[in-house]
This record gives structure tokens, sequence and C-alpha cells, in this order.
């Protein structure tokens, strides 16, 4: 699963790009597909899953637990569930490579269930904070040996009958949020997770899909209260996972910022919770279109039709920051090209994802001519107004697959080539991206 040697790459402008494109399925309904399958009793069907190494990491892992996981040739996957309460003792530490989600959701998993389970990861993983889903995983009676700091490797013991707890997330985390109710699942009684800022809502969508008794109540300031009653059945499901918004941001700001371009992109997921980089981008006068507008598996889906568009700064609202989290780094991009100046505030998260994204972007940008200053919780950033960016430089992708998309797409508006150091990350979340972006008429070196 590790990448072993770097594969550079490096990106150059281009003429304007145009074409109908269709992105991979969303990277986090995959994960949930996986794990809910394999929960429930019988056969479930999964259509358009994600196959990039992060959702491959949650595959193995549900195998080593008991699950049957199988690729049909037809591209659809199945998966024959082992019930709730019952998923094995894995036989060998869980290899969890870059992944954060299938991290945290599967310890969940774990700690209501009579098993134990060592999870390790890469260079990128093995920083970020476990503490978070530690936490209120031990208040339902779990135990863990954690390396300093809370960090991967660490073991779990997990507990049966586990406490139902009442969880307030003190960080804005759908990572935790549904680490806590995938526990509640076989914890006997109600969890709740109290969520003061609302943050993706995949797992309570698909809980519910697979016969789970879960409710949902909203107070008038906005905290949702969720409540799932445990020792639940699970029923089979046939699932189609729309394309993901995260990954079709990549090819959008491309077409927004190369002058001329009109492209399509189809099949993308539009839930509310996930959506917010569109909102941002039109309100900077982003020229996208949602067309032919329908529900896929549950969730809204439209095809975006975006076109080359002149771009203006704003004040990102630190509200929207939930529904657009893994998307700052490629509307950094968008506002390095805009005119006047980009202010975002109130994103300390993006420090602590697969690299420190303030950080990797602000030095990125810098490098390759942008105007950037970074705080301790946003970026600031005036944009040249149109005009190509300088580019000629190599940037660092820190084992982060969305820094190495954006530099790329970067790259497109540049004068000289922008040399990724290695795109190698992108395997995990969009391992067709570079053929999608060929084929929309980007050069790649
Ligand atoms: C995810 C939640 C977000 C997001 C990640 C996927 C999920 O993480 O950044 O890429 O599938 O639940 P946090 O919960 O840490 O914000």
């Amino acid at each position: 699963m590790h990448q072993v040697a770097p594969t550079p790459a490096a990106f150059k402008s281009v003429g304007a790009l145009s074409g109908r494109v269709r992105v991979p399925g969303d990277k986090s309904i995959s994960h949930r597909s996986l794990m809910l399958s394999a929960l429930a009793v019988g056969e479930s069907r999964v259509e358009g899953l994600l196959e990039g190494e992060d959702v491959l990491a949650t595959a193995a892992a549900m195998r080593a637990m008991g699950a049957d996981i199988k690729r049909g040739d037809d591209g659809c996957w199945t998966v024959q569930g082992v019930g709730v309460g019952a998923l094995l003792q894995p036989a060998q530490a869980l290899d969890m490579g870059n992944s954060g989600t299938s991290t945290r959701l599967l310890m969940g998993l774990v700690a209501s269930h009579p098993i134990s389970a060592t999870f390790v990861g890469d260079a990128s993983l093995s920083k970020r904070p476990m503490n978070r889903v530690i936490e209120p995983l031990s208040q339902i009676g779990a135990e863990f040996s954690a390396s300093p700091g809370g960090r991967l490797p660490l073991m779990l013991r997990g507990i049966c009958p586990a406490v139902p707890i009442e969880y307030r997330l003190p960080v804005a985390s759908a990572q935790v949020k549904s680490a806590v109710l995938l526990a509640g699942l076989n914890t006997p009684g109600i969890t709740r997770v109290i969520e003061p800022v609302p943050t993706r809502d995949h797992s309570e969508r698909m809980l519910r899909g697979f016969g789970a008794d879960l409710m949902v109540e909203q107070e008038a300031d906005g905290t949702r209260i969720i409540a799932l009653r445990g020792e639940a059945e699970l029923r089979p499901q046939q699932i189609v996972v729309p394309g993901d918004p995260s990954s079709a941001g990549f090819p959008t700001v491309a077409a927004l910022i190369v002058p001329g371009s009109d492209v399509v992109i189809e099949n993308v997921g539009l839930n509310p919770t996930r959506a917010g980089l569109y909102e941002v981008l039109r309100q900077m006068g982003a020229d996208i279109t949602y067309l032919d507008q329908r529900e896929v598996g549950g969730e809204p889906v439209a095809d975006l039709r975006v076109r080359a568009s002149t771009l203006k700064g704003i004040e990102v609202p630190p509200d929207v920051a939930p529904s657009m989290i893994d998307e700052f780094p490629i509307l950094f991009v968008a506002a390095a090209l805009a005119e006047g100046r980009t202010v975002t505030r109130g994103l300390e998260e993006l420090r602590v994802k697969e690299s420190d994204r303030l950080s990797a972007m602000a030095e990125g940008l810098r490098a390759i001519g942008a105007r950037v200053e970074e705080t301790e919780d946003g970026l600031i950033i005036d944009g040249t107004g149109g005009e190509p960016l300088a580019g000629g430089a190599t940037v660092a992708t820190h084992l982060d697959h969305r820094i190495a998309m954006s530099f790329a797409v970067a790259g497109l508006a540049a004068r000289d080539a922008v040399t990724i150091d290695d795109m190698g990350p992108v395997q995990t979340s969009f391992p067709i991206f570079t053929d999608l972006m060929r084929s929309l008429g980007a050069e790649l070196r």
C-alpha cells in the first residue's frame, strides 16, 4: 500500500480545457458503504465504489474482521456481512495506510466488540491526533495503548457490552461523530452525539438506509442531536455511490482559471454538508451551472458545467468551513488567481489533515509566485487578477493527495511548469486524476 519511490510530475499551462468527465465515487460514502455492509447480515452490493488506496484499506480491514468482500467483473462490489456484534479478531495489525477516515471509524467499530486490534499507518497518518476518538471511546469502556501524543501505532481493546454515552463533539469532526455512532451500533441502549456545528451526514443517512433506529433533532441554534439505538440489526442494501465533490473540485477550479475553458463534470454529489466549495466559488463569480439535478443513492447529485471566469477575492465565512473542509487547498489556488484579496479564518483543523495544509499551501503558493500571508487559523491571499502565476518551482506534497492535486491545477495557470515532488499520494482518493486532467487537455511531463 505504501508508495516506495516518489513519482514527480510537472504540470504546465495549456490552451482551454474542454470535455465531459466523471469523477470517481465519493470517498466518505465508499468507506461507510463497506463498513455498514460488513455489519449487515447477508449480501450487499455497492456500485460506484471509489477504488482508491484509502477505501481499499477499509476493505482489507473489514475482511480481516470476517467480512467477505469481492469486486465483480462489472466493477460492482459485493459484501457478505457478519452482523453487528460478530466482528472477528484480526490476526494481524490493520494497516490503514494514509487514511484517517478508515482509522477513526474502524476504531469506533472495534471499540464495542469483544476483540482487540492494532492500527498502523504511513508517516503522515502516524502524526495525526487520535485522542479525539480515544477520549469518547474510553468513556464507553474501550482500552487503548497509543504511541506518545495519542498517535499510531496504537492498540485498542474493545469492550462488550459497552456503555452508551452522550458525547458533545469538542471539534467539528464527522470522523469523531461517526466513530461514536458506529461504536453505538453494538452498544445496548441509546448512544447520543451532540454536534454544535453540523458536519457531513453520510453516516446518519446510511445508517438509516441500513435500517438502524436513528433520530436527528435540530435545535434553533443549529445544534444537532443524533440518537442511535444500539444492538442494531442492519439489513443488506444495494448502494450507489455518487461522484466525490472533493475530487470534482480539482477539474472545477482548473476550468475556472484556465482561460476559455468549458467543461462538464458529471455525477457530482452535492449533499449540503459537502457543497461549500461550489457556493463559495459562485460567490467569487464562478460560472458553475448545476445540470440535471437528481438523487443518487439517497444523496443530491448534479452534472456541473464550469466555464472559465474572472474570480473576485472574498472573505470566506468561517461557518462554511465544515462543508468544504477538504476543499481549502484548491480554493487557495482559485484565490491566488482571483482579483483582490481572499481572507480565510477558523481553519485550525487544516493543520491536522494528511499534512499541515495551511503551511503546505502557503509554502507552495509562495514558491510559484503567489502573494500569501499565513495566519494561525487561515491564509490571506492577494490574487493576480487572472494573470498567470510565475510557476517554475517544485512543491512538496508532504504525503498529501490534495496538496499534490491543488498544485497540479495551479501548474495549468502558471507561466512555467509547476513540478509536484510526488504524485503517489493521489492514489489514495483519485487514482485517475492525471488521465482525467489529460482528457480535458491538460499537459503533463
Ligand atoms: C471525513 C471527515 C473529515 C474530512 C475527511 C473525511 C469523513 O475529517 O476531512 O477527509 O469521511 O468523515 P474530520 O472529521 O477530521 O473533519
